[in-house]
């Protein structure tokens, strides 16, 4: 038998975080959820996600933020699993591990992306080779960030979130992430924006010109001056410690922040990698935030980076580790 004709062992899929350069949140919907317009980007924090057949259903989680994550069934990675699997007729329980290196309960998707790499780890390892419209939908019903986990680059997103364009912009960026020390969650960061603005009409959001203007000309400083997000002031009501963030990296020579998604953590969009060293140490001698991290976007969405085959378990590799380069530490 041909190797490429042996079922693979094992698949990992690498993930990547996302920050939100524009978060316009319309007013609140009959189902809960808020209309968005959104431009989305991809950076390069990742995790891999890699599924093995297992007796039973299992997951593992490593890295610094194991214990925050649920290793059970509630695990979102776990949960696009099983839903592929019932959806594809699949009856073959997975083992799942995942390698965290994006932070959690912090506005940059960690979860989202985890189910998006389990459902593109699963599809490979179960020869499904399932659509990639099919993916998308199940990875629209799992959550309003996991499509564009699956998508990656620089895109608008519009309905909650899941309903996906891709932007052309020019340009490479570069990011330094202040990280929270207290996770945020996602609903109450909503319930607060909604309290906030409760009284006052909320007009149904649109992306803004200056952003689009922004990233077609690949403009760091014009980008720096567009970022923006609805749901700051909500989280800044909930962390208030949050704009001394903000005012450390831009009295640091960041080029414009923002709390990214719902946060807690600020994302600081600087010149290059020279400054985003700079700020880091300025951030980490300020004592403002308890980690920093630093990241180039866009980069590419989730992707297979091995697929371990054959009896020997010979590693076969199947992409390379994308624009963001080798895995941050
Ligand atoms: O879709 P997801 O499960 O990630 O959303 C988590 C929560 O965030 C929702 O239950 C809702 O409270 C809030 N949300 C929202 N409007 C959106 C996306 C998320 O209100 N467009």
């Amino acid at each position: 038998m041909s190797s490429a004709a042996t079922p693979p062992l094992s698949v990992t899929a690498r993930v990547p975080a996302k920050i939100n350069l524009e978060l316009m949140v319309g007013p609140l919907r009959a189902d809960g959820y808020h209309h968005l317009a959104t431009v989305f980007q991809a950076v390069g924090l990742h995790d891999d996600v890699s599924v093995e057949p297992a007796q039973d259903w299992g997951i593992t989680v490593n890295g610094p933020y194991a214990d925050l994550v649920p290793a059970d069934g509630t695990n979102l990675a776990m949960r696009a699993a099983r839903l592929l699997a019932r959806t594809a007729g699949v009856d073959v329980p997975v083992h799942i591990t995942i390698d965290k290196d994006i932070p959690v309960a912090a506005g940059m998707a960690g979860g989202s992306a985890d189910a998006a790499g389990a459902l593109l780890a699963c599809d490979a390892l179960w020869g499904l080779s399932s659509p990639r419209a099919t993916l998308e939908d199940l990875a629209a019903e799992l959550g309003s960030d996991v499509p564009f986990a699956l998508l990656g680059g620089t895109a608008m997103g519009s309905g909650r979130g899941d309903r996906l364009a891709p932007v052309l912009g020019r340009g490479r960026y570069t990011w330094v992430f202040a990280l929270g020390d207290q996770g945020l969650s996602t609903p109450e960061v909503y319930a607060e924006c909604d309290r906030l603005r409760s009284g006052q009409r909320v007009p149904e959001p649109a992306p803004s010109a200056a952003m689009m203007t922004a990233l077609r000309s690949g403009d760091a400083v014009s980008l720096g001056r567009a970022l923006s997000n609805d749901l700051q002031p909500a989280a800044l009501s909930l962390q208030p410690h949050l704009e001394e963030v903000l005012r450390t990296g831009l009295d640091n020579g960041a080029l414009g922040g923002l709390v990214s998604g719902s946060g807690p953590t600020v994302a600081f969009l600087v010149s290059d990698t020279e400054r985003s060293l700079d700020l880091a140490v300025a951030l980490t001698a300020s004592g403002v935030a308890p980690g920093v991290k630093r990241a180039v976007g866009p980069v590419r969405g989730a992707h297979l980076i091995t697929a371990a085959s054959g009896p020997r378990g010979s590693f076969v590799s199947t992409g390379n580790t994308g624009p963001s380069g080798p895995r941050s530490s």
